[in-house]
């Protein structure tokens, strides 16, 4: 459902956006395939560490024909920072697809889109309506918020019935012919006045119009559902050296970090040392027996669901071990510090990579 006739909430919210919409690079020319691109890249990653990443990859893979072509390991080294790295996978694999079933055009079309590997209901929307001008709705968190503070809607996210009457709402007031414009105020209302926080409600151009303002709920809008805790890991990780070379092992190409290259290890145990988890994880990854030595250096880093704790520890091959084999891993290869840089590496490994290619001594305990 669309409104013919643009409601005031959507007049008030398209003429904000005229003057106030913010300079992003994926508006300055917004084809399909940057629209694409940029809508990936904002999955669960604010605007500002996305800038940087979309000017790079657009000069590297300028067309989808460019990056069909690309090599995994280019397009996994230029997303390399920027985390979830199957949106990079997926990107990579749907631009094969795009070339194959679409003649390198992204279809302007809403199942076509949502057939295409990390491209979900929101992205499709978001695609549909930005690059090709369809009349729907990306109900992304900032719509949710938005309407949850019109309406002051009690119930809370994640609830079906409060994700069935925030889409109705947002689907109601969507000017016909405008949704790209629609949902990018929305978005930009969201991240610039009706933030999560600290509401600016006294630049917001829709204040006479909203009923959480009106009932002074807008800090407690929308409601959220108890959060269960983040659960937090030690992990352990070995730098095993051997003439010169350090082993780096690549992950599985599915999964989390996938594809990605590592120094190998893995979770501590309850009541198991580090030292003695690193063992036990090298015997089961690579089936060889490793010695422990000094600490390289210890890095905290929270991903979305889970927070880790990793000690990097210099080990050495056991003398006459066997040749080692890639239980877990999709390949392995021994490396120079000064080649570190062309395997691509999340972020912890890329911190120990720096430290060791500085040269930088262990830290005593
Ligand atoms: N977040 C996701 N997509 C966006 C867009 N097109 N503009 C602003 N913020 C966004």
């Amino acid at each position: 459902m669309t409104s013919p006739v643009p409601s005031a909430i959507a007049s008030l919210l398209l003429a904000w956006y005229a003057q106030e919409s913010r300079t992003l690079p994926w508006r300055d020319a917004p084809t399909p395939y940057a629209v694409w691109v940029s809508e990936i890249m904002l999955q669960q990653t604010r605007v500002e560490s996305v800038r940087p990443y979309f000017r790079r990859w657009m000069e590297r893979f300028p067309t989808i024909a460019h990056l069909a072509e690309a090599s995994q390991e280019a397009v996994l080294s230029t997303w390399e920072g920027l985390g979830y790295y199957a949106r990079a996978r997926n990107l990579h694999r749907a631009a094969r697809l795009v070339m194959e079933r679409h003649g390198g055009r992204l279809p302007d079309d809403f199942r076509a889109l949502r057939e295409l590997p990390g491209i979900g209901a929101y992205t499709a929307a978001a695609i549909a309506s930005i690059a090709f001008g369809h009349d729907v709705v990306a109900m992304d968190a900032n719509l949710r918020r938005v309407f949850a503070r019109l309406f002051d809607v009690e119930t809370p996210l994640g609830q079906a019935e409060t994700e069935k009457r925030l889409r109705s709402l947002a689907e109601t007031h969507l000017p016909a012919g405008r949704a790209g414009d629609y949902n990018q105020a929305l978005m930009d209302l969201g991240a610039l006045v009706c933030t999560p926080k600290s509401p600016r409600c006294e630049t917001c151009p829709l204040r006479g119009l909203c009923l959480a303002q009106a009932n002074g709920t807008q800090t407690q809008r929308p409601t959220r559902k108890a959060k269960n805790r983040i659960p937090h890991y030690d992990v352990s990780a070995a730098v095993i050296r051997r003439n010169g070379h350090i082993l780096l092992a690549r992950r599985p190409e599915n999964g989390m970090l996938g594809g990605l290259w590592e120094f190998p290890g893995g979770k501590v145990q309850p009541g198991e040392t580090w030292q003695a988890a690193l063992q036990r994880e090298i015997r089961e990854e690579l089936a060889v027996e490793i010695t422990v030595g000094p600490r390289v250096g210890t890095y905290r880093h929270a991903f979305t669901h889970f927070r880790i704790t990793l000690q990097a520890y210099e080990c050495r091959l056991r003398p006459d071990s066997p040749p080692l084999q890639a239980l877990e891993h999709s390949a392995l290869a021994w490396v120079t510090p000064a080649e570190f840089e062309a395997y691509p590496m999340g972020k912890v490994d890329r911190r120990i990579a720096r430290r060791l290619q500085k040269g930088e001594p262990c830290v005593s305990d």
